[in-house]
Parts: C-alpha cells; structure tokens; sequence
C-alpha cells in the first residue's frame, strides 16, 4: 500500500493506492465528521462492493444510493435525487458523501457534496481504471446539460481518494483498456521513463498483473497530482492533461456519446496530436510510431471511423470550450515526455495531420 499526498494550501488530501483497500475501515473513518454518511453508488458496482464497505461503517447512520448505470445520468435531475434523500433523512452538514463507482458516479458525488448544504465531506473510492488514475483526482466536479458535457460544475476536492487496485478484476475488458489512454497520457507529457516503463510492462498491464497495475495507477495518480498542485483551476499547467482530448471530445460527440468510450476517443486523439506534432517537426517518426504501437498493443483505436469527415471534426473542435478567443489551443508533444500547450496550429496543418 502506497499514500502520498495531493498538497494543495487549502485542502491537502491524501491519496492511497494499493490492494485489499475496501475492507480497511481505517482508511475511511479518519476522514469522517459526525455519525452520518451515504454512499452514492451505481447499479453494476452495489452488488461487487457496496457490502464491504458498509461493513467499513457499521458505527455509522449509513445510507446509500445506487442510481442507474450510464453517462445519461449524469444530470441535475440525479443532484436533485441525492438531495431528496439526503434532506428526508436529515443529513447534515457534518454528513459525509462517499462516491463508489467510475468517474460518472465520481462526478455526480462530488458535485452534489459541494452543492448541499453549501458543502459537505466526500470520500472518492473510484472503481475503474479511469477514474483511479484521472477522474477521481483534482477535484473537477459536475453534470451534463443537454447542450453540453461537464457544463454545470464545480471545484470542489474529496477528503480522501482510497484506489483499491483489486476491484479493477471485474471491470469489462474495453472499459479497462480504455483507461489506459490517461495512462499513457502522463507519460508523454510529463515522463518519458514511464513511458518506456509501459512499453516493457504492456503485456503484464493487460493481463491485470496486480505489482504493474498498482505501479501504473500510482505513477499516473502522481503525476496528476503534481500538475493539480501547481494550477488547480487550469490556469495554465493542468490544460496539459487535455492531450488528445481536444480531438477526442469532437470524436466522441461526432459519433454519438456512449458508441466510443472516453478514453477509445483519446486515444485516437492522442494519435492525432502526435501527427501534428510531428508536421511541427517537433516529434519525430520513430516516437510518433512508438507511440502508436503502445496505444495498439493496449487494444486502443488509433484512427476514427470513415464515417466521420475531417471537416466535421476541425468544425467541431473549434467549438471546444478551451479555446481561446476563437483560436484553436491544443496540447503536442515536443518529444515523449514533453507535452506543451500551444495556440500556434493552422487550420491547414490540422487538415494535413487528419489526411494522414
Ligand atoms: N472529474 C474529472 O476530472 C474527470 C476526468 C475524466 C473523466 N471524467 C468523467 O468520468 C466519466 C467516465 O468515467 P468512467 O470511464 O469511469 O465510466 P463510468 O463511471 O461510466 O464506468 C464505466 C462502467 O464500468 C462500471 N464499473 C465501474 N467500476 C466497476 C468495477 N470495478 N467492476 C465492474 N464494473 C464497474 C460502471 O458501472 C459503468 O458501467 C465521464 O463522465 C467523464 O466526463 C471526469
């Protein structure tokens, strides 16, 4: 087990990794208020792990919520749901709100924990890849409108995250490889060693060899830690992690929200970008194709579906809500390990990268 800290002024919190996480009350209790606390969950995670954590906290008035599966969920008509169970079970403002669950689950929680009561306690225990390496961390909260992903929101951060590297057993095959893009993420931005340590370790990875899985979920986590420390509301560091997000938001809203998971978008634009970067001549081929090699070996698209045109993808990411000014910001790479966010692309060159 491995505990290190996210070391913000306001609100340090700690974020533990390892195995065996979920029956160990003393990770929870410490971060704990008063004598209530209600564990939002959703239907597929309730039967693999809501048990043991109630059992976490049987000193406790423990409520739970188990909302439905699914992205179209995540909406203030859910908020309003944990709100009407909170308020007719009398939770208060020393309550704490656990999220168990993926980053949809994690989202909503988390918004709903900064919104009640002008801001209670909550406690991320994230169950899938995704979430224990990104969505859990940072504290970027929030709900979709029917006019926008992630548009209703707040940055509110947990008490404590608890990444219990075993629940990832029973995560499908496409959602866990999908985590992976994130993963391979921080290492192009930040760490080439990481990077080449994925590359020796991806047949382990994908077998979920428990001492890989907890090194890749602990590197990652800390390198998004790192960055989350040093600009928590995205100022300027933290739009680094959007590499190949700018891309794979106009490729999953193009095709259609829940036919490509998150991640599967990222990794196509992850692919993309470095395209770019490499017409920058600031990547050169062989890391550009070590780079695409990594991403097919863990199972992840590189390219989009021909039913998409270039030019409704350019259009659709000069709608991205990171612009600035109308001038289209993206994140490349100056070489693996070294990520920059930059407003210097032509729309020619951004034609030229998706034609290859
Ligand atoms: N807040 C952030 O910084 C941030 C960052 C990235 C993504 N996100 C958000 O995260 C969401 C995507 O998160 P996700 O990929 O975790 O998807 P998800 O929460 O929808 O979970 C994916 C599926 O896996 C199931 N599941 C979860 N844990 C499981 C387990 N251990 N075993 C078996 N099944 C399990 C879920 O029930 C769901 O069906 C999106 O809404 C995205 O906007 C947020």
């Amino acid at each position: 087990m491995q505990k290190f800290y996210v070391a913000l002024d306001k609100s340090p919190y700690p974020i533990t990794v390892g195995s065996d996480l979920l029956h160990q009350p003393g990770l929870i209790t410490p971060y704990l208020f008063g004598e209530q606390v209600c564990i939002v969950t959703d239907e597929t995670v309730a039967p693999l792990y809501l048990e043991t954590i109630k059992n976490t906290l049987k000193n406790y008035q423990c409520d739970e919520i188990i909302l439905p599966d699914g992205e179209e969920y995540k909406t203030l008509a859910t908020v309003e749901l944990i709100f009407d169970k909170l308020l007719s079970n009398r939770h208060t403002r020393s309550t704490t709100l656990i999220a168990l669950g993926g980053g949809v689950v994690g989202d909503i929680t988390g918004f709903t924990a900064a919104c009640y009561l002008r801001g209670v306690n909550f406690i991320q225990i994230p169950t899938t890849l995704l979430a224990q390496v990104d969505a859990s961390i940072g504290g970027k909260t929030g709900v979709n409108h029917p006019l926008g992903k992630n548009m209703i929101g707040a940055f509110y951060q947990p008490r404590c995250v608890i990444c219990d590297i075993d629940v990832l057993k029973t995560l499908a095959a496409r959602e866990f490889q999908a985590g992976f893009a994130e993963v391979i993420k921080y290492g192009l931005i930040q760490d080439a060693a990481f990077f080449s340590w994925l590359e020796e370790h991806c047949e382990d990875l994908l077998k979920r060899e428990p001492n890989d899985l907890g090194h890749a979920v602990l590197r990652s986590a800390q390198i998004k830690s790192a960055i989350v420390e040093k600009d928590e509301r995205e100022n300027s560091l933290r739009a680094l992690l959007n590499l190949g997000h700018t891309f794979g938001h106009a490729i999953e809203n193009l095709a259609g929200y829940g036919n490509i998971l998150h991640g599967e978008a990222v990794a196509i634009g992850i692919s993309l970008a470095t395209e770019l970067s490499v017409i920058k001549k600031w990547t050169s081929t062989d890391e550009m194709n070590r780079i695409k090699k990594l991403l097919q070996k863990m199972n992840l698209p590189i390219q989009w579906s021909p039913e998409i045109s270039g030019m409704a993808l350019v259009k659709q990411m000069m709608n991205d809500k990171k612009n600035i000014h109308g001038k289209l910001r993206l994140v490349l790479l100056k070489n693996i390990g070294n990520g920059i966010v930059t407003d210097e692309v032509s729309e020619e060159e951004l034609y030229q990268s998706l034609l290859k």
